[in-house]
């Protein structure tokens, strides 16, 4: 078992290091610090399903055998009438949800997620038989960022049950290839929406309004864009790297160089708010 997680920590850790995301020593460590936190257990299955009293194993888990449901075991709490009751699965962890059958009950707004694993529907909003499923290929980093916000939810709201076989959870109850994967890109997630509260700390947004007298006004202020910060800025356009759109930031004197930003046709190189539709 450990050389197959050895195995996987290296595999992930090229994959990571391949995409440039993370430097190698981290890696290892992040991997299974990461699996920790989601999984809330080891890496190695075969402990929280001891009865206890081993080396190693805490007594608050021995007390709690992981539960393996296969799918079909899992269909069958749907909440239906004569179903064994109300479940759901994300990302393979499976949650007693019957404290909220209003939404997940029959007739529930969200019915359709009760017995099963339809992680992707979570981010996609497509709540029918296609869009329903486990698969989260393809997803964006920022999306699988929101899976997890729906796992973190689940477990603070409702109570674990134990883990699905399949996806996400081999037989034995390990994390499978496509968890270790999937978390990798939650991991990418995060980072880029740590680049991006940078970004918008660097480069706060402007304030905008509209009137039909004065048209579009701009401005800058030292809260403009709900960054609270001692210097105020001027506003310039700021086109994003990689793509032909802008948006309207304010600049600090520091950063008045930067290729990237453009001034707004009718603002002075200084003024901190100008009309930039005016007649
Ligand atoms: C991807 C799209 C969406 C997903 C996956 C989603 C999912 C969910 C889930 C799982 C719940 C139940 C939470 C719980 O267990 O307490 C919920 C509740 C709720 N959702 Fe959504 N939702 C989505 C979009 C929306 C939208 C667009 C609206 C409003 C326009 C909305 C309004 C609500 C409301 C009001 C509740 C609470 C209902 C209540 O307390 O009775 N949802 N949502």
């Amino acid at each position: 078992m450990l050389g197959r997680v050895a195995l996987a920590v290296v595999v992930t850790a090229v994959i990571a290091w391949q995409l440039g995301v993370y430097n190698w020593e981290d890696m290892s460590a992040l991997v299974s610090q990461k699996l920790n936190k989601v999984l809330g257990h080891s890496l190695e299955p075969g402990r929280h399903r001891t009865s206890g009293g081993k080396e190693g194993i805490p007594p608050s888990r021995a007390k709690q055998p992981l539960r393996l449901l296969s799918k079909e075991e899992l269909a069958q709490y749907d909440g239906n009438e004569g179903s064994k009751g109300l479940y759901l699965a994300v990302f393979g962890q499976v949650f007693d949800v019957k404290k909220g059958a209003r939404h997940y009950g029959p007739g529930g707004g969200y019915e359709f997620f009760a017995g099963r694993d339809a992680t992707r529907a979570y981010v996609t909003g497509e709540f029918n038989e296609e869009g329903l499923k486990d698969d989260v290929e393809g997803l964006s980093p920022q999306q699988m960022l929101e899976v997890e916000t729906w796992v973190d939810f689940y477990k603070k709201e409702y109570t674990p049950v134990g883990k699905l076989v399949g996806r996400y959870y081999d037989a034995t109850g390990a994390p499978t290839d496509a968890l270790k994967k999937a978390l990798l890109v939650v991991e990418v997630g995060k980072k880029e929406k740590d680049k991006e509260a940078e970004l918008n700390r660097r480069y706060p947004p402007c304030n905008s309004s509209w009137n039909q007298k004065e048209g579009t006004k701009i401005w800058c202020s030292d809260k403009s864009g709900g960054v609270v910060r001692e210097w105020t800025g001027v506003p310039r356009r700021y086109f994003i790297p990689g793509s032909n759109n802008w948006r309207c930031v304010c600049v600090h004197d520091r950063d008045l160089n930067n290729p990237h930003m453009k001034p707004f046709d009718g603002c002075g190189p200084r003024d901190v708010a100008c009309n930039v539709d005016k007649k």
